[in-house]
């Protein structure tokens, strides 16, 4: 097993460029199987474990994938004929529920592994569901999978309301409506950059997909859809993982390729913490640090805090002065790094969904683990502002969001090293 090694207490300062998105290559790459002609060239792509899984997935159901360089990908889906996804890699990572849209709407028929609960809470699929099964689709629930069925010719489409506004439900509903008879909306949908970005791709291939960023997103079927260039977007959570690396270690650090426009919550929590940040059309800068003054953090859907900057933002709340506050109100049990933090010698305590925390003068070095990808990232930014060495284990889960992390941290000035 893997681990870091991190002696903290470095600043860390110089400039770090930011890969492209995980959670926007993942879609991107579950809604290249709607192309039956053409192939796509998707650049940008981070070569991350999870973008591994959902090219095995795709490859599995008959598309080719062929990786041109470190960061392009091409894929050709033309001879996608299965409509079974493999049930261990979709047990492998969540997000391999996004297939179940376009095989739905490619093949006709789709069965795809649920899947399941996992460390960050039960995450359910009824939002999906129910999206399919306003399209037409007849769904069964059962043996560990959803089997989907076009009624008919085409999903027809229709008007949806969803309860939540998730991110993976109205990315796969996008994708299956795509191909849908008729005009689709979406109410209450999701508004992340990467629904943005997933649309910007399904225009390309030939959809018409129109209000994506707002919560109205209005989809135009059409009869079929072909490969497509695309250039995916910045990592706005690792961006935002950089630039709290930084404030932790009072560093001096310019995130290249970071969109202001997509870490508003985070920046403006960091300021108010008291770090200077700097905005330009590259990239962003932050100067300063950990800050002089404690925070009030809610996550919330975009354009809120998000849910994944929150384990990352509490690492760095353990070290201001006073009493903050932190609710995750998108899911329900994200609090697993708490207890690794405390071992730091962090003062957190948790009632229900709010944990208070106390700052402390600082963090001591310790042997932590990592239970998931955000919460790995938020070790690591504690073991980068600690006294002392931090050993931190876990680090598929690191993996998964971040390439090479540790590689990136060192040209900025970490003492970090990985150790097998
Ligand atoms: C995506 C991101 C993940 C991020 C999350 C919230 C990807 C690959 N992953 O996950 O990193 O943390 O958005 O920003 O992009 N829910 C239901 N029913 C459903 C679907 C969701 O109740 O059918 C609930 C979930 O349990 C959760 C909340 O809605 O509490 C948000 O989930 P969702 O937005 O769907 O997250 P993901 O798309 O899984």
């Amino acid at each position: 097993m893997s681990k870091f090694l991190i002696r903290g207490g470095n600043r860390l300062s110089g400039s770090v460029k930011v890969d492209g998105a995980k959670n926007a290559v993942l879609p991107i790459l579950a809604a290249s199987i709607l192309a039956s002609e053409g192939t796509s060239v998707i650049e940008d792509v981070p070569w991350l474990t999870d973008v591994e899984t959902i090219s095995e997935v795709i490859i599995a159901l008959g598309a080719e994938v062929r990786r041109e360089s470190e960061t392009v990908l091409h894929v050709d889906s033309r001879n996608v004929k299965e409509w079974i996804a493999k049930e261990s890699l979709v047990r492998r990572m969540r997000a391999s529920f996004l297939v179940m849209g376009p095989l739905l709407a490619r093949m006709g028929r789709a069965r795809v592994a649920l899947p399941g609960g996992c460390a960050i809470g039960a995450r359910p699929v009824d939002q999906h569901i129910k999206g399919f099964q306003a399209l037409g689709a007849e769904v069964e629930v059962g043996r560990g999978h959803v089997e989907a069925r076009v009624k008919g010719n085409r999903l027809k489409g229709t008007r949806i309301y969803l309860d939540i506004q998730s991110v993976g439900a109205t990315q796969n509903i996008m994708m299956a409506a795509a191909l849908a008879e008729g005009r689709t909306i979406i109410e209450n949908a999701a508004k992340e950059p990467e629904i943005v970005d997933l649309a910007n791709y399904l225009n390309a291939m030939g959809a018409s997909v129109r209000g994506a960023g707002t919560d109205v997103i209005r989809i135009d079927g059409v009869e079929s859809l072909r490969g497509a260039n695309h250039t995916v977007i910045p990592d706005r959570i690792q961006a935002g993982t950089f630039l709290i690396a930084s404030a932790m270690t009072g560093g001096d650090v310019y995130v290249e390729g970071a969109i202001s426009n997509h870490l508003k919550p985070v920046i403006a929590k960091l300021k108010e913490a008291g770090i200077q940040i700097e905005e330009d059309v590259n990239g962003i800068r932050a100067i300063g640090g950990p800050g002089n003054r404690p925070l009030d953090v809610k996550t919330l859907p975009y354009p809120g805090f998000p849910t994944d900057m929150q384990a990352q933002m509490m690492a760095l709340l353990t070290v201001l002065p006073g009493n903050s506050l932190v609710t995750e109100s998108v899911f329900e049990n994200r609090f697993m790094h708490v207890a690794e933090l405390q071992r730091m010698g962090a003062d957190i305590k948790i009632e229900g969904r709010t944990a208070l925390i106390t700052g402390v003068p600082y963090l001591t070095g310790a042997s932590v683990t990592a239970s998931d990808l955000r919460a790995g990232a938020a070790l690591v930014i504690a073991g980068l502002g600690a006294q002392g060495e931090t050993e931190v284990n876990g680090l598929h889960h690191i993996d998964r969001g971040y390439l090479k992390l540790e590689d990136k941290l060192r040209t900025i000035g970490a003492d970090i090293v990985r150790v097998e």
